[in-house]
Order: C-alpha cells, then structure tokens, then sequence
C-alpha cells in the first residue's frame, strides 16, 4: 500500500546538518509513491548536494530562480502550481523567519510566497536558537498564517548539546505527511485505544496468553491520530513499534491493563477495545519453576487455580459518563450471532468481529461492524486501511455534544 500515491511535494531544504537526514526523507516519500521535486537554498547546498538530492528524487533539483532549464524564468510559479504540498525539512531559524516575514529573495521563499498548496515546515536547530524569543514569535506567526509545523524534536543535537530543536526523523515527517493528507475527521476528540495481548504469569518462565499480534490495534491508533484525535494506547507485549504521535502505556497482565484503563478513561470520548484480553489469571503463581516430576516439591500442574479477569470493556460502559465504546471479537464460528449477542452483553453501540482463522498476523483482514442497524461487512483490505474505514465509521456514528 502506498501512502502518499499520486501527491506531489516540493521538498524545500534549508542550511542545516539536519540536510543529512532529508536523503533518507526523499527515499521515504518515493517509497510511499510520491513525485518529489527538490528545492534547496544555497546554504542548504553547502550540507548536502544537489548531486545526492537529484539521484535521490530521480527528478532535477533546483536552487538558482534564474534557472535556463524553466523556459518561462518562472521557476517559482511553475514548481508550487503542480505541488499538493510543500514541505520545508529542514526549516532553519532564518528561513522560518523570512517566510514570516513574507520574504522572497532566492528560489525557495519565492516559491513558498507563490504558493497555491499548504506549506509545512520542520524545523531543525540548536536549543538555543529555537527558544529564542525571535524565532518562538516566528513559529506563532508562521502557525498563525496557516503554515504546519512538524515537532521539532528533543535531544541529542549535532554541535552536542541536548534540548529541543532537532528535526524530527524521515519516519516521522513521513507519518506527519501522511495523516495530513487524511480527513480530520477525529479533531477535538479524545480515544484510548487497548491493543494487543495480556499474558498471566503461572510461574517465572511461563504464562498464559492470546493470540494477537496488536497489528489492528496499532493500526486504529494510527489512523485515530490521523483522522486528528488526541489517542493514548495502552499496549500488551507486542513486537510492534509505538505509533508516532501516540503515547503508549506497556502493560503485561488482564488487571494492569484493566488498572491503566481506568487511570486513563476521565475525559475520553471514545474507548476502543482490541485488546485480546486473557480471560483468566492464575491465583496461585508458583514463585519457582513448576517441575513436570510428580515427586518433584514445586511439581503442581495440575493443581493450578484460575480466577475470572474483570471484563475491561464491560466495566467502562458501564461507567457514569461511559466514553462511545467500540468492541472487537474473533470469533471461529457463527460470527453474526456471537458477535451481536456479545455486542448486547457488553451494552455497547458497536462491535467489530471477524473470523479468527481468516487473520491471526495476516497484512490483510476481514472484518463487519455490527451496530443496532445489523451487520455491515467491510471489503477485505490492508490492516491499515481497514482501520481508517473503521475510524470513519466510528466518526459517523458518534452522538453528537449538545
Ligand atoms: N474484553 C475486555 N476484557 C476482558 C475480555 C474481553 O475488555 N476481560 C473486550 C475485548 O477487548 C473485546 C471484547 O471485550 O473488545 C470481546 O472480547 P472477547 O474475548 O471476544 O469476549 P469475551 O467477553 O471474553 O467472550 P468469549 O471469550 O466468551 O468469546
């Protein structure tokens, strides 16, 4: 799946070492099916060349507004009126302040005052710089005047001090590219989303779990953040990366999740629940290694006692208040059935169910919403994808706050 097929970017780069992580920006955006037009300052061309930049993008680079190869000498027209967005990475502190002042003295800020198509800018500086009152005014200008501004980041930065102002990675700019292109249609909303499974210790090296491999709930994570929600997930172990621009809280048993929920939900307007939650826990955790010898003194397998875990879905719809609450449910047979009786059980608004066999880790899923209307199938479709769909559907059903 490509996530940025048929856009077009100007990719503007400012002088600054964070030039060096704009190759790889490139890569990125080409990857994801993008037309990437390279502009850079002069300043930028002292970090990185035009020669690496072009090779990269497959495209010319331009730097130079009197430039032979555009027939008209309107480089600067004829670059942003094809453009579905530029993007400035890195913007340095004196570009940022010349495109607040409205500037336009090379090629680059030109084309940026020129513009018909949204601007973004990453910002890449020392701490300093960025804190300064002048460029602090600058960024609440820029953001004033409709441009976006990706991070910046905090940490280790090249001239070796640590703060905030290093440019956030190519990984990150791309994820910010890409929910800017989706609709907004989670804005102002709150989601707390469980993914993944729960283990529940037996003895210290084994444990009863689930099957999950947490790829759907990261997924609705994602596409929550991009439909412009402010997402927090709380995660069983999974192998999975966080998904940028959600905090994540990294639980391992039914009742730390269950404890973490509660922790989290004040304040929520929705609350999806993917995890797959182990419905039982060991009581009597052997605080040894359980021995298969019979004879053995730690031998007690089959003299495990289980206990039911709290039911974390049902508890938050039933909570005064209760965030609109989503539900997931894998089932292996009579799907419609389960799902709706569970949906009613649970007495929430919408249940997602699917067959268990058709997904365990696949890319692809295959999914219904079941809500009061019945059940809606969705076309089976990337993970991703799926969820965006299930975002939407979520977003059209929420009620409305008088
Ligand atoms: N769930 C939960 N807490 C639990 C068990 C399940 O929050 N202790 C949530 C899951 O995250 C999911 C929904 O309830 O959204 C359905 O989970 P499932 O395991 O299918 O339902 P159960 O109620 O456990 O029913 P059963 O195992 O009998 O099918």
């Amino acid at each position: 799946m490509q996530e940025l097929h048929d856009k077009r970017i100007v990719l503007g780069l400012s002088g600054g070492i964070a030039c060096y992580k704009s190759a790889e920006l490139v890569r990125r955006l080409i990857e994801q099916g993008a037309t990437v037009d390279v502009v850079m300052t002069d300043a930028a061309t002292h970090f990185i060349t035009a020669v690496t930049m072009q090779a990269l993008s497959g495209r010319p680079v331009f730097n130079d507004a009197w430039d032979p190869r555009i027939p008209n000498n309107m480089a600067h027209i004829d670059l942003s009126r094809g453009a579905d967005v530029i993007l400035i990475a890195p913007a340095s502190a004196d570009f940022m302040a010349k495109l607040a002042q409205g500037r336009a003295d090379d090629l680059l800020s030109t084309l940026c005052l020129a513009r018909a198509c949204p601007l973004l800018v990453a910002p890449a500086m020392n701490r300093e710089m960025w804190s300064a009152a002048p460029t602090q005014r600058n960024v609440a200008q820029l953001k004033h005047d409709g441009v976006s501004v990706l991070g910046p980041g905090s940490g280790q930065q090249a001239c070796g001090e640590t703060g905030d102002g290093r440019m956030l990675e190519a990984l990150q700019i791309l994820a910010e590219l890409v929910a800017f292109f989706q609709p907004k249609l989670l804005q102002n909303k709150r989601v707390l989303i469980t993914a993944g499974p729960t283990v529940e210790p037996i003895d210290p090296v084994r444990v009863i779990t689930n099957r999950s491999s947490g790829k759907t709930g990261y997924a609705l994570a994602r596409a929550a953040f991009e439909a412009g929600a402010e997402v927090t997930l709380i995660s069983g172990p999974t192998a999975l990366p966080e998904p940028y621009g959600v905090p994540c809280i990294q639980v391992q048993t039914a009742q730390q999740m269950h404890e973490a929920v509660l922790s989290q939900i004040a304040g929520q307007d929705i609350f999806i629940s993917v995890a797959a939650v182990a419905d039982w826990r060991v009581t009597n955790v052997a605080s040894d290694k359980i021995k298969k010898d019979p004879l053995a003194a730690s031998s007690h397998t089959s003299n495990l006692e289980f206990s039911l875990n709290p039911d974390i879905l049902a508890t938050v719809a039933a909570l005064p208040n209760a965030p609109w609450c989503v539900g997931f449910a894998a089932e292996t047979e009579r799907l419609s059935e389960f799902a709706q009786a569970k949906r009613l059980r649970k007495g929430i608004p919408m249940l997602i169910g699917n067959l268990a066999q058709h997904v365990m880790d696949a890319e692809h899923t295959t999914v219904s919403i079941f809500d009061e209307q019945g059940e809606h199938p969705l076309p089976t479709s990337a993970k991703q994808d799926v969820a965006r769909m299930l975002i939407a559907a979520i977003a059209a059903r929420l009620p409305q706050k008088t």
